[in-house]
């Protein structure tokens, strides 16, 4: 199913609250939440206590994106803060089988992120137990990035792998996306993509958030 996980990384940090719940009643069925550490990526964001603070004006799913050096770690602290799901980088120094492991035991889904320069390959052998796979468009550390097409052949690799297995996972694509990416990570088999910038620079969510969907 295709769906849309406006990233608050681009929201105003003090209005957070207002703002998600501005993006549930435009739509918006998820809320990317990246969460940055200066270690992992050359930038810090925020962690889980401002989360907590803005999960009662959310009632969709939190997807939670870290972009942290040691994810295993922190998974209790992002279960209590009202994670929904969780996806961390394969490139972080956790095991990524561990990892995984901690967060479905929490009763959480589970995604697998893969920055540009990793090979589709590194997903492949956890495709039998994620829920998701996080493919990078940009480096990961900011918004407001331009879009990188030439991971779409990623994209289209990995579908290819999820439908053979005949799993739901849900394929998700993060950096740059816009309404002209947009039909291009869709046209690659990506069903999940984050938005930040675009998003979040439009007086209109509710037409932003329908200006990325397919129209047909
Ligand atoms: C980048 C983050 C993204 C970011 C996307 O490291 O993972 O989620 O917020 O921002 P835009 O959509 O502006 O590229
Ligand atoms: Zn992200």
């Amino acid at each position: 199913m295709i769906k849309i996980s406006p990233s608050i990384l681009s929201a105003d940090f003090a209005k957070l609250g207002q703002q998600a719940q501005q993006m549930q009643q435009a739509g918006a069925p998820w809320l990317h939440i990246d969460v940055m550490d200066g270690h992992f990526v050359p930038n810090i964001s925020f962690g889980a206590p401002v989360m907590k603070c803005i999960r009662k004006d959310f009632d969709g799913v939190f997807d939670v994106h870290l972009m942290i050096s040691e994810p295993l770690r922190y998974i209790d602290d992002f279960v209590k803060a009202g994670a929904d799901m969780i996806t961390f980088h394969l490139e972080s120094d956790s095991d990524a089988a561990a990892t995984i492991d901690a967060i479905h035991q929490k009763g959480l889904k589970a995604g697998i992120a893969i920055k540009p320069k990793t090979p589709a390959e590194a997903v492949k052998p956890y495709l039998d137990r994620v829920e998701m796979v996080l493919v990078m468009t940009v480096e990961p550390g900011f918004g407001g990035q331009k879009f990188m097409t030439d991971m779409m052949p990623k994209v289209t690799e990995i579908r290819h792998w999820i439908e053979e297995s005949g799993r739901d996972i849900d394929l998700q694509v993060d950096g740059g996306v816009n309404g002209e990416t947009a039909k291009v990570c869709f046209q690659a088999g990506a069903n999940v993509l984050v938005a930040g910038s675009y998003l979040f620079s439009k007086p209109d969510y509710a037409a932003a958030i329908q200006s990325l969907l397919p129209t047909d």
